[in-house]
């Protein structure tokens, strides 16, 4: 196992940032921390990382404990904060050498120019960090958290502030570097843990409100549709189980049900045939999608 995380709990003050938060993170593994604002994202990977202590709980790094290994757990990982903190006045080049001196590298000039030919850095190399556009300045990032060639990577909102181009960008690039790394990102948007990730965490006010493959939070995705519909008098909830495309019935008040369809059918025309059939008159109806989207909202509420 990679990342251990045991019963997390990080008090600010009266705060409550984490409640015994727990998950585990295998090797090979692109995870996404899905989140809104606030919702502890950055405190965990600051814990992980070894730059603040949890209040309680446990966390291990390739069997290294943050309380008594913080050391070895640093070399082991690549950290690219939430507000990466770069030098404007540098060059790039001479930043990511810089940088590689303070991991006591050999090879500087060598490991420098593999992490400007990874990262796409080529023909902005000679440039000023403050000259070059975001962008390419989160790539700067990713060169300096690959420098010491760690074998877990803790990026927290790598593609904030990128324009369209650039996210699709660096989104490659993380995935590239993912084939060969453990790599936990976080972020606000769903499909961006769609496109990246292999595993997510979805946290919520300190709660981890789901964990699970990539793969099966899309099957909500699978479009599910919800009805509402209102009758002018009693229905039988056999009758609305009936209707062809149904999967579920429910009733929300006198009259009022909601019949859903995970099929991707718009259920509409047979509940009117339905209503036609059996002599009822539909008062009103309502369709509301489900996507991911609002699987998300729906969980973080
Ligand atoms: N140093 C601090 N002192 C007091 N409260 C803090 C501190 N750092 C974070 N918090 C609080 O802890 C909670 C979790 O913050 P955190 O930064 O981990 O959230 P996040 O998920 O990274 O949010 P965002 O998406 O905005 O980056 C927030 O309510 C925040 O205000
Ligand atoms: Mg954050």
């Amino acid at each position: 196992m990679s990342i251990i995380v045991d019963q997390v709990t990080k008090l600010y003050g009266e705060q409550k940032a984490l409640d015994r938060v727990s998950f585990r993170i295998e090797p090979g593994n692109i995870l996404g921390l899905l989140g809104p604002n606030g919702a502890g994202k950055s405190t965990i990977m600051k814990i992980i990382t070894c730059f603040i202590p949890p209040t309680s709980g446990e966390v291990s790094v390739y069997g290294f404990d943050i309380y008594e290994q913080s050391d070895e757990i640093r070399k082991k990982i690549g950290y690219l904060p939430e507000h990466n903190p770069l030098y404007p006045d540098m060059y790039v080049k001479e930043y990511l050498a810089f940088i590689a001196g303070l991991h006591h590298l050999k090879n500087k000039k060598k490991r420098v120019k593999e992490m400007i030919d990874i990262t796409g850095l080529q023909i902005e190399q000679n440039k000023k960090i403050g000259a070059l556009s975001k962008g390419y300045r989160q790539r700067v990032g990713l060169a300096q958290v690959l420098i010491h060639d760690p074998e877990v990577l803790i990026l927290d909102e790598p593609t904030t502030g990128l324009d369209p181009n650039q996210i699709v960008e660096i989104r490659e690039l993380i995935k590239k570097i993912g084939k060969e790394k453990t790599v936990m990102l976080s972020t606000h948007i769903m499909q961006e843990v769609e496109a990246i990730c292999n595993r997510a965490i979805i946290i919520n006010k300190g709660v981890i409100v789901a964990d699970d493959d990539t793969v099966n939070l899309s099957k909500y995705k699978a479009d599910k549709e919800v009805i509402t519909v209102e009758f002018d008098r009693d229905v039988r909830k056999e009758q609305l189980k009936k209707i062809s495309g149904t999967t579920s019935v429910k009733k929300l008040q006198d009259r009022i049900w909601t019949l859903e369809s995970t099929s991707g059918k718009d259920l509409r025309p047979a509940i009117f045939k339905f209503a036609v059939d059996n002599n009822f008159t539909v008062l009103s109806m309502n369709k509301e999608s489900r996507s991911i989207e609002s699987v998300f909202q729906q969980l973080t509420k």
